[in-house]
């Protein structure tokens, strides 16, 4: 599959400090593709120096196989973190301003708009001025200002941050339809873990400026550990049980602690129940048993240690 973005050892400092540290990411065509990290991270700067309103220090860009010039980053539609309407024009006024900005005028406008804002349940609030919509509508018209020119990569930040769960739920499915329909790659931020999950394909975590971790959400968790059952039973003789529970096929590890024996293996779910039958057979009644699995922010935590950090702190130059 032909690289959509390939980002390779970007530097970008502020006085002070350093926001993009040897950042390297490459983004596939048809993806959706997450970029997830703690607050100040530098997830907006790479997109800044991607959409060409910044520029980097050092490093390379290219955008669809080629330059990052004025024609590629065109195809590019970017709703940003701070919504970019203008509050005094109504929907339709800014989708078509939007649309015209990128040379789509017209009927073609027009009948876009109008799809746009069924689309994005905004049809009620057609004619009714940005300034006046409630902040999750907001966000939605931002997403689609960016939309009216059919864009081949679309970058959402934070599209769903401070919407309501149904709305962000909305937001998600027009999304990853509107994904499917035109073919196009699709690169979010989000500071929320199951929407991470939900939508991407593939994630990159950011910390301090730079890619710790890349790769599908199941690759990623796997990084924490593997999936794991804690069973506690009575009358409890779990050193005769131990030989027993790593015999089953897929189990990886057993260790009996003194609340019970915790079982893991990469699929648990599948092998609860050959290890209950062990459980029965050797007369041990289970009083309890729950079964985890690591989730994404078992992995950033991992890696990244309990502190989230914001970019690398550097002394200004004298
Ligand atoms: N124009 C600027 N001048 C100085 N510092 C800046 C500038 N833009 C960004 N920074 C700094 O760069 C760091 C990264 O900011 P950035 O907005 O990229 O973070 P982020 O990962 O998008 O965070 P968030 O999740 O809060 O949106 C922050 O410390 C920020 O203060
Ligand atoms: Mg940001």
């Amino acid at each position: 599959m032909p690289a959509v973005v390939e980002a390779e050892n970007l530097v970008k400092s502020y006085p002070g400090k350093v926001t993009l540290y040897n950042f390297s990411l490459t983004i596939n065509e048809g993806e959706i593709f997450g970029l997830l990290g703690p607050n100040g991270a530098g997830k907006s700067t790479f997109i800044r120096i991607l959409t060409g309103l910044e520029e980097a220090d050092s490093g390379r860009i290219a955008l669809f196989g080629g330059a990052p010039s004025r024609e590629n980053r065109k195809k590019i539609g970017v709703a940003p973190q701070d919504n970019a309407v203008y509050p005094l024009l109504t929907c339709m006024e800014n989708l078509l301003y939007f649309g015209s900005l990128y040379g789509v005028g017209g009927k073609k406008a027009k009948e876009k708009a109008e799809k746009l804002l069924v689309d994005l349940e905004l049809s009620e609030k057609k004619n009714v001025q940005a300034g006046f919509l409630s902040g999750g509508m907001k966000r939605r018209l931002n997403l689609a200002c960016a939309l009216m020119h059919t864009p081949k990569l679309i970058i959402l930040d934070e599209p769903t941050t401070g919407l309501d769960p149904s709305t962000r739920r909305k937001m998600w499915k027009t999304a990853t339809e509107i994904v499917r329909e035109s073919g196009a790659t699709l690169l979010l931020t989000t500071h929320y873990m199951e929407e991470a999950e939900a939508l991407c394909g593939r994630i990159a975590f950011i910390n301090a400026g730079q890619v710790v971790a890349e790769g599908s959400p199941e690759e990623l968790k796997r990084m924490a550990g593997r999936e794991m059952a804690k069973v506690k039973s009575l009358p409890g003789e779990y050193a005769k049980l131990e030989p027993l529970l790593k015999g089953v096929n897929g189990v990886e590890n057993v260790t009996v602690t003194e609340h019970g024996v915790v079982v893991e293996s990469e699929n648990i779910a599948s092998k609860v129940g050959e290890i209950t039958r062990i459980f029965g057979k050797s007369r041990e009644k289970i009083i309890e048993l729950s079964v985890s699995k690591p989730s994404l922010e078992d992995v950033f935590l991992k890696l990244t240690g309990a502190q989230l950090k914001e970019g690398v702190k550097v002394e200004p130059k004298k």
